[in-house]
C-alpha cells in the first residue's frame, strides 16, 4: 500500500482562539479581517462556542465547511470565557496560540506583529495593550480608575510589569499553556492573570492597539467582574487550594454580613416599632438578597439568572441557606456547651454554613449546564 498521501494543507503554526457567545454578526467579519491581516502566516481560527441560541456554531460551521483555515468547537451545556479559552488552546497542535474576543473590540491588525515578535524569539506572550485615548472605544473615567488601580495591585503581587494585565488579547508559545492547563481556572475571566500568576519564566512583549466600540451584540461581562481578579489573587496565594469561585463567594458573604447590620440599624432606627425579631428577619432577607445578586453577577456570571428566573432563583437559594444557617447555629449552641469558648465556636459555625452554601450554590442553585 502507498505511503500517506501529502498533508492536505502545511499545519498551522498559529491557532487562534475566539471565545464566542452570541456574536454570530460578528465571527464572518472577523474571519474576513483575520485572513486579510495574516498574509504569509499558516494560522487557523478556532471559534469555541457554548451553544450560543444565536446560532453562532452554525455561522462558524458553515464558514468552516467552505475554509479549512476555520474549526469551531461546540461545547453544549456549557459556560465560561477562561474554560472555552483553555479548550480551544488544548485543542491546538500550532507553535503559538493566540485568544481575541470574538465581537471585533480587539485590533486584529496586531496580530501578524504578535505574530512577528514571538517567532523571532522576542519573549514567549505577546500582550495586546489598550492603548489609552480620548473618544470613541475608550473606557469611562470610573472604568479607567478601576483598571489602573487593578493594574499597579497586579505589579507589586505579580512581580512583573505589565500595562495592561486585564486585557483579553493576547498571543502565548502553545508549549507553556499546554503545561499550565490542568492548573488554569476555568471559572474566571481574567485568563491572562491566570496564566502570569501559574507560570514561570515568562518574558514578555507588550503591542499596543486602539479598543474599539463593539458593534453589534452585547457585552457579557460587567465591570463587576473585575472582582474575579481578587479571586484570582487569593487562589494562588493559598497556593490552588481555594478555587476561585469559593474566595468569591467568601468575600461576598462577608459583604452580606455588612449589609445585614446596616439593614438592622436602619431598621430599628426607621421601625422603632418592630421587635428585634422581625428587624432581624428583615434584615436576613436584605442580606440575602444582597449575597444573591452579587453571586448571580459576579460568582456564576456564566450561569446566571435573568428576568423572572431571578425569582426562583432566590427563592432556592434563601432556602438553601436558610438550611446553611439552622446548622450553623446547631453546631455552633453544641461546640459552645462543649468547649465554652464563644469565638471559636461561633467561627466554626459560621464557617461550616459558608462551606454549606457554596455547595448548594455550586452544585444546585448556579448548577453546571443551567442556561443563563
Ligand atoms: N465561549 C464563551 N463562553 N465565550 C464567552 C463567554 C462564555 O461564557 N462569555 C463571553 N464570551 C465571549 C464573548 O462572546 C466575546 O467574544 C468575548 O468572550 C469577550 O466578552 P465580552 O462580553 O465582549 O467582554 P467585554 O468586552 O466586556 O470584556 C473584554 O474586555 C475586558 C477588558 O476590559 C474581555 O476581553 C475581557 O477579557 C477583558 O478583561
Ligand atoms: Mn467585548
Amino acid at each position: 500500500m502507498a505511503s500517506d498521501a501529502a498533508p492536505a494543507r502545511s499545519p498551522p503554526t498559529l491557532s487562534i482562539i475566539v471565545p464566542t457567545y452570541q456574536e454570530s454578526n460578528n465571527v464572518p467579519l472577523l474571519f474576513e479581517r483575520v485572513k486579510a491581516t495574516l498574509n504569509g502566516v499558516p494560522w487557523e481560527m478556532i471559534v469555541v462556542d457554548d451553544d450560543s441560541p444565536d446560532g453562532t456554531s452554525d455561522v462558524a460551521l458553515a464558514l468552516a465547511a467552505g475554509d479549512n483555515r476555520l474549526r469551531c468547537l461546540r461545547r453544549v451545556n456549557r459556560s465560561g470565557l477562561a474554560g472555552a479559552v483553555i479548550e480551544g488552546w488544548l485543542s491546538s497542535s500550532a507553535d503559538f496560540v493566540a485568544v481575541i474576543d470574538g465581537d471585533l473590540q480587539h485590533d486584529e491588525s496586531i496580530l501578524l506583529r504578535m505574530y512577528q515578535a514571538l517567532a523571532k524569539g522576542s519573549g514567549n506572550l505577546a500582550i495586546g495593550t489598550r492603548l489609552r485615548q480620548a473618544g470613541s472605544g475608550s473606557l469611562s473615567p470610573a472604568r479607567q480608575r478601576l483598571s489602573d488601580i487593578g493594574a499597579w495591585f497586579f505589579r507589586r503581587i505579580a512581580g512583573v510589569a505589565v500595562t495592561d494585565p486585564m486585557s483579553g488579547f493576547f498571543m502565548i508559545r502553545r508549549e507553556i499553556v499546554s503545561r499550565l492547563a490542568p492548573r488554569l481556572s476555568p471559572d474566571g475571566f481574567k485568563i491572562l492573570v491566570d496564566v502570569i500568576l501559574s507560570a514561570t519564566g515568562l518574558s514578555i512583549v507588550e503591542v499596543p492597539y486602539a479598543f474599539r466600540r463593539r458593534n453589534a451584540g452585547e457585552s457579557k461581562l460587567t465591570p463587576l467582574v473585575g472582582i474575579d481578579f481578587l479571586g484570582l489573587v487569593v487562589h494562588h496565594a493559598t497556593a490552588g487550594l481555594l478555587p476561585i469561585r469559593f474566595v468569591l463567594f467568601a468575600t461576598i458573604g462577608a459583604i452580606g454580613l455588612v449589609v445585614h447590620i446596616a439593614a438592622l440599624s436602619t431598621v430599628r432606627h426607621w421601625f422603632g416599632v418592630l421587635s428585634f425579631d422581625s428587624g432581624q428577619l428583615i434584615a436576613t432577607i436584605i442580606a440575602m438578597a444582597s449575597n444573591f445578586i452579587l453571586n448571580n453577577e459576579i460568582t456564576y456570571r456564566s450561569h446566571r439568572y435573568h428576568g423572572l428566573g431571578l425569582i426562583g432563583g432566590f427563592v432556592a437559594f434563601a432556602l438553601g441557606c436558610s438550611v446553611g444557617a439552622l446548622a450553623n447555629i446547631d453546631v455552633a449552641s453544641w461546640l459552645y456547651k462543649a468547649n465554652q469558648t464563644w469565638w471559636a465556636s461561633g467561627l466554626a459555625g459560621a464557617l461550616l454554613s459558608v462551606v454549606w452554601n457554596y455547595a448548594v450554590s455550586t452544585n444546585l442553585i448556579w448548577r453546571p449546564g443551567r442556561r443563563r
